[in-house]
């Protein structure tokens, strides 16, 4: 399989996935916690895989010939990032089947 398409393929089922974690019952618990889990993986290669992209953003944040659009959408994919590794570490931290023992009653 080339790159292009292992990157569709990622791409496609964390689509798929992603939205089905919004209802914590939508098939089981169990399901929801071992789904969130593959979610921040496969998030996590989305990252391996175009972190040439990720940093060459940066490194070019202050020339002008970066598009203003581009720019708002990398502080878009930001706050995405941010609020979907939020959701993952506090359900993390109020996991009743897969890690009940960390289980913590501020969260
Ligand atoms: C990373 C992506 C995740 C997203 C977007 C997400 C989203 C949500 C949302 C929206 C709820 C409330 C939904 C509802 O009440 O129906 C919820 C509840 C919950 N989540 Fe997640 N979650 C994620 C990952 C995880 C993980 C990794 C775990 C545990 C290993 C987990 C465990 C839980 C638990 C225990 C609840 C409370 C269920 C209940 O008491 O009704 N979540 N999650």
């Amino acid at each position: 399989m080339n790159r292009r398409t292992f990157r569709i393929i990622l791409d496609v089922t964390m689509l798929v996935l992603v939205p089905l974690l919004y209802n914590s019952r939508v098939l089981s618990l169990a399901f929801h916690e071992v789904a969130g889990l593959v979610a921040l993986l496969l998030l996590g290669t989305h990252l391996v895989l175009n972190w040439k992209w990720i940093t060459g953003i940066i490194t070019s944040w202050f020339q002008k010939r970066l598009p203003r659009k581009t720019r708002f959408t990398y502080v878009i994919d930001l706050a995405f990032l941010g609020s979907f590794f939020f959701a993952g570490a506090s359900g993390l931290s109020i996991s009743r089947v897969l890690l009940p023992g960390i289980r913590d009653p501020l969260w």
